[in-house]
């Protein structure tokens, strides 16, 4: 496997991603952090420790690939939210966006609970493969059209625990 990220730079980009996100909420104001299982666990684990400002977590788990490598584009609702997201600053977190049918999804839900504010911090992004419009107002990087596991995600539940992101290849 080719590493297309690794580790220090992950960290690097995440130390800027919690500076731009403090950068734009009002002082004092406290933010809750919503990640989207499993793949976007160490992501929010090491994005929150870099964050100085109050912040909350919760844990949300939605399918949308199965086991292999294409996008079904259908999407399931596997465990719901333990809090309220009402009036509150809501930022979902993710591993990746890809065709986008899954955050879309996912905003369109927690949008319609009356959140304060909501937006969306993704790790990664493969532009060239969004189907739907939707607005991710944190990334960490854009990648190319490739298929990648480790700091998180997986293949076939594979992978989830490197520490840096790899290019899986045929
Ligand atoms: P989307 O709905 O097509 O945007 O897909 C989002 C989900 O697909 C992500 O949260 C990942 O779980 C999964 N996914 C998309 N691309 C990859 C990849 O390259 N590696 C591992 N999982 C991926």
């Amino acid at each position: 496997m080719k590493v297309l990220l690794d580790g220090d730079t992950i960290q690097a980009r995440i130390s800027e991603l919690a500076n731009e996100i403090e950068a734009d909420y009002p002082p004092g104001e406290e933010i809750h952090m919503v990640c989207v299982l499993k793949g976007g666990f160490v992501f929010m684990s090491d994005l929150v420790r870099s964050m100085s400002v109050r912040v909350t977590m919760d844990f949300i788990a939605v399918s949308s690939y199965g086991s292999g490598t294409k996008s079904s584009g259908e999407v399931r609702f596997q465990k719901d939210l333990d809090s309220s997201l009402e009036n509150r600053h809501v930022i979902i977190v993710e591993d990746i966006v890809d065709t986008g049918l899954t955050l879309k999804y996912l905003r369109e839900i927690l949008r319609s609970r009356a959140p304060k504010s909501l937006r969306s911090a993704c790790l990664l992004s493969k532009r060239s493969r969004r189907k739907v419009d939707v607005p991710v107002e944190y990334i960490g990087f854009t990648i190319e059209d490739e298929f990648v596991v480790g700091y998180g995600l997986d293949y076939a539940e594979k992978y989830r625990n490197l520490p840096h992101i790899s290019v899986l290849q045929g």
